[in-house]
């Protein structure tokens, strides 16, 4: 092959970056594949629209199919998001033998059994390095990197937005709307901010990891998610005093795994929620818009990914490794050397979030008079649920104080169950709080 073809979809800051790294690199990309990649056409939803970088008039057009059909075109690049027009763009692409290159999580959490089907009848690859944590390089260190190796654990801190808004309420001892109005004030948080901070993108990230780490795919409706909406500047400042600090964890665990009927089987915690993380942990240092994944292998035990986890810059360097790989396996006509996603767990489950054991934290607001404690203590005890740790935090006095608990490791049923029956005392005002702690064991 003479030279590697690239018809882009979307021209807009992810698009225009992915342009730029290539003005930038990519004869440095072209001598070390062997091939040099020149961009074709890009598909734009407006000629003028708003672009961090230009794009020659010459190269644009608003017909996305004048793109996907263009017979010198070799691989397509989806960069226009949304999982409608998106899907149909990948679809036709992939029908014509093309192989595609996206940022899009959405749509692969949505779609990606149905596309990854496609790639397989159509005999040609889809691409997605940039769609989980932007710069790191996480797909293809899972897929190929950690090939020889069971993921026994992931924690991943997966979204900037919300590590941002923690950061802050932590340094400034804050509370989460004055930070998150400021966030989206600069640029930093998306309005409306649902997608990110109610822990959605997560989810659809944490969900293409677990599908790649166990071998099934992961469908977005059986990972658990809570965002970060209810942490308050209060939890942040008690959770610090004990020594943790609060993350937004993706996490994807082992919790049993062995032979049955001949098969190989596999539970796993997927789940998305916010954590106490202890301050001694590498991941308690993970700050601002930062993103870091901590993977576990049996063989090759604790690796950390720190990186920019979004940003044109970031995400293009992401769409530059899946464009040489593309254009590689072009050259060498290997279209299926690495799959997008190789099913090989034929009886892996999410575990259900009531049968997750953790450790927690649980902070009470009660009356302050005597008795108080031993009436909840209890109730934990009769749900035989261990308690390492209660403080009354000094300098709380009035008609009612916090009370906080440290939980011994219990499921999460089982702590549900008796935080309902504690938050029906009498002597309890308002609803417990509890959040759970990650010992990273
Ligand atoms: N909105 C995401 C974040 C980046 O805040 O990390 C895109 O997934």
């Amino acid at each position: 092959m003479q030279q590697v073809n690239l018809g882009m979809i979307g021209g807009g800051t992810v698009g225009s970056g992915v342009f730029h790294a290539l003005q930038l690199n990519g004869a440095l990309l072209a001598l070390r594949i062997g091939v040099p990649v020149a961009v074709r056409k890009v598909a734009v939803k407006a000629f003028n629209e708003p672009r961090p970088y230009e794009i020659p008039r010459s190269l644009m057009t608003t017909d996305w199919r004048e793109v996907v059909n263009d017979p010198e075109v070799h691989i397509v690049s989806e960069l226009a998001g949304g999982t409608t027009l998106a899907r149909e763009i990948i679809l036709s692409a992939l029908r014509l033998g093309k192989p595609v290159i996206t940022a899009n999580k959405a749509l692969l959490s949505a779609h990606g059994e149905e596309l990854f089907a496609a790639t397989k009848e159509h005999g040609a690859n889809l691409y997605y390095e940039a769609s989980v944590c932007g710069g790191i390089p996480i797909i293809k260190s899972l897929r190929e990197g950690f090939v020889g190796n069971r993921i026994t654990a992931l924690y991943g801190i997966v979204n900037g937005t919300c590590n941002y808004i923690l950061t802050r309420m932590k340094l400034e001892g804050a509370d989460f709307g004055a930070v998150l109005a400021d966030a989206q004030r600069q640029g930093y948080a998306e309005t409306p901010p649902d997608l990110d901070i109610d822990g959605w993108d997560s989810q659809h990230k944490i969900g293409i990891l677990a599908s790649l780490s166990h071998g099934f795919w992961v469908r977005p409706e059986d990972i658990y998610v809570e965002g970060i909406r209810h942490i308050s500047a209060l939890d942040i400042k008690f959770a610090d005093e004990l020594g943790y600090t609060i993350k937004l964890l993706g996490i994807i665990k082992m919790a049993e795994s062995g032979k049955r009927k001949e098969k190989s089987s596999c539970r796993v915690q997927v789940s998305v929620y916010p954590t106490l993380v202890p301050n001694a942990h590498v991941l308690a240092g993970v700050n601002h818009v930062f993103n870091a994944v901590f993977v576990r292998g049996d063989i090759v035990g604790d690796t950390l990914f720190y990186g920019r986890g979004a940003g044109k810059d970031a995400t293009a360097s992401a769409v530059l490794s899946d464009l040489a790989d593309a254009a590689l396996d072009l050259k060498f006509v290997s279209k299926h050397r690495v799959p997008p996603f190789v099913p090989h767990e034929c009886d892996g489950a999410v575990l259900p979030i009531e049968a997750v054991v953790s450790s927690y934290f649980v902070r009470l607001n009660v009356v302050d008079k005597p008795g108080v404690l031993a009436k909840i203590a209890a109730v934990f005890g009769e749900s035989r649920i261990g308690i390492s740790s209660v403080i009354q935090p000094e300098g709380h006095e009035g008609a009612s104080v916090p009370l906080i608990f440290m939980l011994h490791h219990a499921t999460n049923g089982a702590v549900a169950g008796a935080l309902k029956k504690i938050g029906r005392l009498s002597v309890v005002k308002g609803q417990p709080v509890m959040l759970r702690v990650e010992t990273f064991e």
